[in-house]
């Protein structure tokens, strides 16, 4: 290995080649560190850089705002390492980590849940004890499958089948695979991983936003705050396309009945009578709220919608910090790289 990735202020470091990033390296040594994404778009692991050379890979708008990156910070996912780097945290907030484990599951159920949305329960046959925190994802893999691909455990820890709710694809080289798993067929299940996981200590309201299959770690999240008896306001938004791609109406009856304000939303305009409302999702929250400063707000789904929704919530005074998103990009694609950054530059 060539350089190291130290954390400031801790005795915590990793080795790391020229071009690895500092997420990759803190990760590879199990050093705990906030990510969600690994693609540049949430700005969960987000750090200052202390000292060291890194080339910063593309990233979005939302995830590191100009006068953040002014003030020396970078993500830790999208940062390369091209010399010693020493990073700093930004946040100490809840910070959970979970031993990573790797579970040889068998199918328990495989049910369709929309015409193109399948539910898989697994059961865990090896690996186990596995622990969680609602809203996480895992990595799985399939039996001669080329690649892994991430998903959701829709279940609350508590449950004992993992449930994950797969968009499949017509393209999809993994969710067609998933599609057309059997009962009793292996599948590995590595994790957990991510950060956009239920705070169940913040004093303030919660308002959760899904699209599509982001309803599974919505789920989670929202029947964990329930059970976990978090009995501040919460409002929960899912944007769907069509009224065929509305599911899981039982647990909205259900959180309704126990207080929770249930919006669905359809992007595609109804032909005739609709229980649902219309237009965007990050639209018909911006109508329904003036102000969201103090919320605590989770977001899942289509990378467009998380965005949209990232936006509306920014102007609405949600601060970056009380944002947690799982943003469902497609498998890592390389991004090109910017020119280089010192921490002495800064
Ligand atoms: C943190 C995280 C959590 C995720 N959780 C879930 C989850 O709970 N449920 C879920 O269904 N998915 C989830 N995803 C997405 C999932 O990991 C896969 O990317 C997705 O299932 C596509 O994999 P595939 O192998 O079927 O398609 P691929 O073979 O990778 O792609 C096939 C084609 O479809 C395009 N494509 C890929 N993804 C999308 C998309 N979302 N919309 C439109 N076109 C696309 C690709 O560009 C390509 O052209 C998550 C992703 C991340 C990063
Ligand atoms: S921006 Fe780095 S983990 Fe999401």
């Amino acid at each position: 290995m060539d350089f190291t990735v130290s954390i400031d202020g801790t005795d915590q470091s990793a080795p790391a080649n020229g071009g690895d990033t500092v997420l990759d390296a803190l990760l590879a040594a199990n050093v705990g560190f906030s990510y969600s994404c690994q693609a540049g778009n949430c700005g969960t692991c987000k750090c200052e850089l202390v000292s060291g050379e890194i080339f910063e890979m593309e990233y979005s708008e939302h995830a590191l705002l100009p006068q953040e990156r002014e003030r020396g910070v970078v993500l830790a996912c999208r940062s390369q390492v091209w010399s010693d780097v020493v990073v700093r945290r930004l946040q100490a907030e809840e910070f959970i980590v979970h031993p990573s484990r790797v579970l040889r599951c068998r199918v328990a159920a495989l049910d369709w849940l929309t015409h193109d949305i399948v539910g898989l329960r697994l059961e865990i046959e090896l690996g186990g004890p596995y622990s969680f925190s609602a809203g996480q994802y895992a990595r799985i893999e399939l039996a001669g499958a080329p690649d892994a691909r991430d998903y959701s455990m829709a279940n609350c820890p508590n449950e004992p089948l993992l449930e994950f709710h797969v968009r499949v694809l017509p393209e999809g080289q993994i969710s067609r695979r998933v599609a057309a798993l059997k009962i009793g067929d292996a599948v590995r299940v590595s994790g957990p991983l991510g950060t956009s996981y239920l705070r169940a200590m913040h004093p303030g309201p919660l308002l959760a936003i899904a699209g599509g299959s982001g309803l599974a770690p919505i789920r989670a999240i929202v029947e964990s705050a329930l059970e976990c008896g978090v009995l501040h306001d919460m409002h929960v938004y899912f944007g769907a396309r069509a009224a065929r791609d509305v599911y899981g109406q039982q647990w909205f009856e259900n959180w309704r009945s126990r207080g929770v304000q249930v919006h669905v939303v359809l992007s595609e305009k109804a032909t005739g009578e609709t229980p649902f409302r219309s237009g965007w999702v990050s639209d018909a929250v911006a109508e329904d709220f003036s102000d969201l400063s103090g919320f605590k707000v989770y977001l899942a789904g289509p990378p467009p919608m998380v965005d949209a929704a990232i936006a509306v919530l920014r102007a609405r005074g949600v601060h970056p910090r009380d944002t947690h998103a799982d943003s469902f990009y497609p498998a890592r694609a390389t991004a090109p790289m910017r020119s280089p950054r010192q921490a002495s530059r800064l």
